[in-house]
């Protein structure tokens, strides 16, 4: 115990705040705390729990980067330390801000199929609003215009332009320095994912797939750290959609086609959406 005691201690006093080596930077409702949480199983990791939203947020970054430092979780001599906040993907000023504190700073953008991620979106601010007593309009009502046209000023589908936001990050930063992770297939099976994260961020291949199991009561994988509790992520990730009719979904998926295969041609990859 006294060995293990000074362990800890000498830990704590090498242990500093760092910038972020790797910033998960979307998309919203793509599995971006699936993602951490997984990451953080690496020992050669340090996660920050709580999204930060420097880049996005004016009164954040107003403070500037000691604070944004100070954000930052404790890590040791040789750590990588890991931030997620989905909302910079989408931010117009988040790729210069980003890229001014650290033009080599290494970007994970996980992705799922749009429509899906809409839903998902609307059902989180559906959530919220119910939450605060508020009413909130069916999500239909605000996909389509009264002419039954898809509405392309709706927050959560332009949210779901993946190209648009994806290209303002490419006139920053290499397409080298972006990794994107397939959020539906993490859903399917986190391992393979993770191992691309590791090569990806040059980490030693230390995620197995032991450390995941399949809950059959929550519907998805959780964790099984290699010490401490297992733990499934909280009810609000992975609960059920909203309702979207076969007829505005189709109206959806059309709309989407062209953005999508334009997202397609940026990574150099094809998804299976819808
Ligand atoms: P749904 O709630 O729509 O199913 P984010 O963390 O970016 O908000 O993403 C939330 C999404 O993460 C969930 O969306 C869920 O599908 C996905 N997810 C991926 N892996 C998960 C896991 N192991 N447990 C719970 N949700 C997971």
């Amino acid at each position: 115990a006294d060995a293990a005691a000074t362990t800890n201690a000498t830990a704590t006093a090498n242990a500093t705040q760092c910038l972020p080596g790797a910033i998960i930077i979307g998309v919203r409702k793509g599995g971006t705390r699936a993602l951490l949480e997984m990451l953080s199983l690496h020992p050669g990791v340090a996660v920050a729990k709580a999204e930060v939203h420097y880049f996005n947020l004016e009164e954040h970054y107003r403070r500037g980067l000691g604070w944004y430092r100070a954000q930052m979780p404790a890590s040791l001599p040789g750590q990588l330390t890991v931030e997620k906040t989905p909302g910079y993907f989408a931010a117009p000023l988040a790729p210069g801000r980003v890229r001014a504190m650290d033009g080599a700073v290494r970007l994970l953008l996980i992705v799922r199929d749009p429509a899906e991620r809409l839903v998902s979106d609307y059902t989180q601010v559906l959530h919220n609003r119910r939450q605060r007593g508020k009413p909130y309009r069916p999500l239909e009502e605000l996909l389509l215009r009264p002419d039954g046209a898809i509405d392309a000023g709706y927050k959560a589908l332009q949210r779901s332009l993946y190209h648009q936001h994806l290209g303002r990050w490419l006139q920053r930063f290499p397409r080298g320095q972006i990794h994107v992770v397939d959020g539906d297939a993490l859903v399917r099976d986190p391992f393979p994912e993770l191992r691309g994260v590791e090569r990806f961020l040059e980490l030693s291949p230390r995620i197995a797939p032991s450390n995941f199991y399949f809950n059959a009561t929550k519907g998805f994988y959780c964790l099984l750290p290699n010490a401490g509790q297992e733990r499934c992520l909280d009810e609000s990730k992975g609960r059920p959609h909203a309702p979207l009719g076969a007829n505005a979904r189709r109206k959806l998926c059309r709309f989407l086609r062209r953005p999508n295969r334009r997202f397609f041609e940026m990574v150099g990859r094809v998804f299976a959406w819808c």
